[in-house]
């Protein structure tokens, strides 16, 4: 069976976990609503670039201040709107701390879902960001906004974007590592100080997540996970596993009880840096998809309707509860949105 959409009624408390082991409860629920909708994705008419973060001109970074600087506005005039900043990162938390929990025949387990740890990462991530994007030029009266990405795997965006770390901004966060503000992003988890080391390891490592690593489309996706799923059953796919978690980890503020705000689900989207991350995540599924061709993969796709049907709820650009599908969101131009063109430095780093 497919995932089903959560029922935002019987939405509890999600729960988290502190780096001393100490069990967390925290409310994350979204306001819910009589009527959900299918979503259809509208025509496109024109398609919006994604364009690379560190290539943002500065009117460019002033538009995507702004926007946020208002989805910060809304949620301290209405708390309420799903829009607002707070309710877009609460998302997260509610999908992936165990807010949505099902009913199961008697003397089965509950089933909670999570987004994480299977085929469902890129695809309901996808979604959020969508919406999120959306929101955002609603909220500017600019429906041609698109959410820069933080490309991460190429040397020349391995740093955080200078416009995150002015604290006058509403892109900057300050629950974020201070030792690693300035510092190459380091994909391997190494520790190492030695700047060049750090990115030619990187190189390799979105080189091997990209290509040698996956022997099949599950590699790359995620295991299976469905309604009722162990999650022990499932497991993340390569990029999930390692340069995604990593960005996690690297941005997270160790002096925080629980790694706030990158560095914990529960947390994650409150830090605008959030989605700029995912904006490559997401790129990433899009190049894996149609830029490599690969031998050990002859079909990329995955038929399962366990997959396609799966599906999530989120609010859209107008507030108003839609349920989407997997399938909707296999491919990235019918959702209206494209990437800058960047090399693939990694592309060289064949072991
Ligand atoms: Cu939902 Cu990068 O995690």
């Amino acid at each position: 069976e497919p995932v089903s959409p959560p029922q935002l009624d019987k939405c509890g408390l999600s729960t988290y976990n502190t780096n001393k082991g100490v069990k967390m409860e925290v409310p994350c629920c979204p306001p819910s609503s009589e009527t959900i909708t299918k979503y259809k994705l509208p025509p496109v008419t024109q398609m919006k670039i994604r364009p690379a973060a560190q290539n943002l001109t500065p009117e460019y970074i002033y538009k995507y201040n702004k926007a946020i600087e208002c989805m910060k506005q809304l949620q301290k005039d209405h708390p309420e709107d799903p829009r607002g900043f707070m309710q877009q990162a609460n998302i997260h938390c509610a999908y992936c701390n165990g807010a949505y929990t099902y009913d199961t025949k008697p003397g089965k387990d509950p089933f909670t879902l999570q987004v994480h740890n299977s085929w469902l990462f890129f695809p309901f991530h996808r979604w959020y960001l969508y919406f999120y994007e959306r929101i955002l030029g609603e909220l500017i009266g600019d429906p041609t906004f698109a959410l820069p990405f933080w490309n991460w795997d190429n040397p020349k965006g391995m740093y955080i974007p200078e416009y995150f770390l002015d604290c006058r901004s509403a892109l900057h966060d300050c629950k974020r590592n201070p030792d690693n503000l300035k510092a190459v992003v380091d994909l391997g988890f190494t520790g190492s100080k030695n700047p060049d080391q750090v990115v030619t390891n990187n190189l390799s490592i979105v080189y091997n997540e990209m290509v040698a690593a996956n022997a099949d489309a599950y590699g790359f996706m995620g295991k299976p996970y469905c309604q009722g799923s162990n999650e022990k059953e499932s497991g993340p796919g390569s990029v999930e596993r390692g340069s995604h978690t990593a960005v996690h980890v690297f941005v997270g503020d160790p002096r925080e009880p629980a790694g706030e705000d990158l560095g914990n689900f529960y947390s994650a989207g409150r830090d605008p840096l959030f989605f700029c991350h995912h904006s490559n995540v997401d790129r990433m599924w899009t190049l894996w998809q149609y830029y490599l061709p690969s031998d050990q993969i002859p079909d990329k796709r995955i038929t399962s309707r366990d997959f396609l049907e799966a599906s999530f709820l989120f609010y859209n650009e107008k507030a108003e509860l839609v349920r989407v599908t997997v399938e909707d969101c296999l491919d990235n131009r019918s959702m209206g949105y494209d990437f800058e063109q960047c090399d693939l430095p990694w592309l060289d780093y064949r072991p």
